[in-house]
């Protein structure tokens, strides 16, 4: 099996990096069932999920939506979830691109989850980061 990741990032490489995480998702027995309730069109999820890296990564402005909106009404949503999510990015960022370059996907995927994490589980009257249950 040939090795050779991507050494830049490029509309082609985010697209296979997004391909691959949510093919790994729908397969996942944690992550699966709660994307399958939420997705009905998992054709414009994925070229949202594009523009959405393609702005991260590239600058390009692509994506012009609300995140925090929409993970609100994610039915099933939890911390254990984000931390899988996280897993499974870190994974296929590894298997596809350089070392570097899976580390900047990384770091970003991190300071997002912890911003969404925040918006949507974050109570003043209760500690952060949240105890283990
Ligand atoms: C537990 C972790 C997560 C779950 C279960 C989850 C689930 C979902 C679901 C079900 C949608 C589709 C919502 C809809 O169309 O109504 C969605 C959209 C999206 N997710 Fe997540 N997500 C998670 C974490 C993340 C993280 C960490 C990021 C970014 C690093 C992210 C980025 C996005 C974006 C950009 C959209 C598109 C929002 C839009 O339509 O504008 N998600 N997510």
């Amino acid at each position: 099996m040939t090795d050779v990741k991507f050494a830049a990032v490029t509309d082609e490489s985010i697209g296979r990096l997004v391909d691959e995480f949510y093919t790994k998702v729908r397969a996942d027995p944690a992550l699966g069932p709660v994307f399958m309730h939420a997705v009905h069109d998992w054709d414009s999820h994925l070229a949202t999920l594009r523009d959405f890296w393609s702005s991260v990564m590239l600058t390009t402005g692509r994506y012009k939506g609300n995140p925090v909106a929409k993970h609100r009404q994610v039915e099933g949503i939890s911390h254990d979830l984000f931390a899988r999510w996280l897993a499974l990015f870190d994974e296929t960022a590894r298997a596809l691109f350089e070392p570097a370059l899976a580390a900047v996907f990384n770091a970003k995927a991190a300071r997002i989850a912890e911003s969404l994490q925040l918006a949507v589980f974050y109570r003043p009257d209760r500690p952060w980061p949240p105890t283990a249950a």
